[in-house]
């Protein structure tokens, strides 16, 4: 089997050796602070009963699942604790995939890159329906691609790379496509807390079962390493999940679910409100700095990322890399994420050093 390592790493590691000062807009690490009850949740773990640094529950803390499943407005037995997103993803491809509807998994493009590595890992095959170019997804179109050897589609949304918010329509057909086609449709909504339009639908507000929801902590609370991310499974579905989940992994980190917890419950909802100025903020300041250099740009309704073309500069990892030599401004070649977006470059806006990268560009672009 045959399956790359995400071209992420590759320039998270060039920039690393770059023989200069690079300002990182690769990772989608937020620079921001963690809400201070996950902090005191650490220490206060510090200092419990070693018979609490034992393995947990497989499918998680009981009392995070039952937080979880009160704040998605589900039954708590539907809910897996995973090692993140990425875990959380993998295990709903993988169930989709056994369910023998098929073998083929709808992407769109542009995509995120690790579903399609995904999906090559379980066995699976990629059919790709193209974003608009303001990064909106029209449900016709996947109704078009969809068939009856489709097992799974796959959705995120507020989108990682576009910016994209689909609208609860949007949100309400897709579902109806993966019924009519008895696929799973997965909305990965990691960036649900970074919704900047006011318009994000989960798909969890359409009564299904043919629909997995996936999200995490890791930007919620801007603590990507702590691995805590969770899927809302049908009922039917959630048992086999859990196996795998604990074939894989036996559990997960007690500690980092302890913390989460603390935060979960403790954390004013002022925490990602401030969260969400800092993004609008950092979006104004380079998008107009974008405007300035004359380059083409996305405007996000959410996540963390723009996308910018300049012109007889696409956005290949050579020129990738040449920016970081250049410039020091590292990127992410629109490559990455599908072909229609290979013009492209995508820059993360995780730094408190958007305005120079944006000057930097400019400079180099204007
Ligand atoms: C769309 C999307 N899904 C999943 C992930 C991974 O999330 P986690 O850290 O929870 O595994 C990311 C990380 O950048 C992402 O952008």
């Amino acid at each position: 089997m045959e399956y790359e390592t995400p071209l992420f790493f590759h320039v998270m590691r060039y920039a690393v050796r770059a023989d200069r000062d690079v300002i990182d807009m690769v990772s989608g690490n937020p620079d921001w602070e963690p809400p201070e009850a996950l902090r005191e949740g650490l220490r206060e773990y510090a200092d419990l009963e070693s018979s609490e640094f034992q393995y947990p529950p497989s499918d998680g803390l009981l009392e995070l699942r039952e937080e979880i499943a009160a704040r998605r407005g589900v039954d708590r037995d539907q809910v897996v604790v995973t090692n993140g997103a990425g875990e959380a993803n993998y295990l709903a491809m993988a169930r989709a995939l056994e369910r023998d509807r098929g073998s083929e998994v709808l992407l769109t493009d542009p995509v995120y890159p690790y579903y399609p590595g995904k999906t090559t890992l379980l066995g699976g095959s990629q059919r790709f329906v193209a974003a608009g170019e303001d990064g909106q997804l029209d449900p016709e179109r996947v109704r078009e691609a969809a068939s009856t050897d489709t097992s799974c589609l796959v959705v995120n949304t507020p989108n990682n790379p576009t910016g994209a918010v689909y609208p609860e329509e949007t949100m309400r057909e897709l579902v109806a496509v993966a019924e009519e086609y008895d696929a799973i449709l997965l909305s990965d909504e990691v960036y649900d807390h970074y919704d900047l339009s006011g318009t994000f639908a989960s798909a969890l507000g359409v009564e299904s079962e043919n629909r997995i929801v996936t999200d995490s902590v890791s930007k919620t609370l801007a603590i990507t390493g702590f691995r805590v991310g969770y899927a809302v499974f049908p009922h039917d579905l959630a048992e086999e999940a859990k196996s795998r989940h604990m074939l894989i992994n036996v559990a997960g980190s007690r500690p980092a679910q302890y913390a989460v917890l603390d935060a979960l419950r403790e954390t004013d909802p002022a925490y990602h409100e401030a969260n969400r100025e800092l993004l609008a903020e950092r979006v104004e300041t380079f998008t107009g700095a974008l405007e300035a250099a004359g380059a083409e740009y996305t405007r996000p309704d959410g996540a963390f990322y723009v996308m910018a073309r300049f012109e007889g500069y696409p956005g290949t990892l050579e020129n990738v890399e040449a920016l970081i030599d250049d410039i020091g401004v590292a990127g992410m070649p629109g490559e990455a994420f599908g072909d229609s977006r290979s013009d492209w470059l995508r820059f993360a806006l995780v730094t408190p050093r958007v305005e120079e990268a944006a000057e930097r560009l400019a400079e180099r672009f204007g």
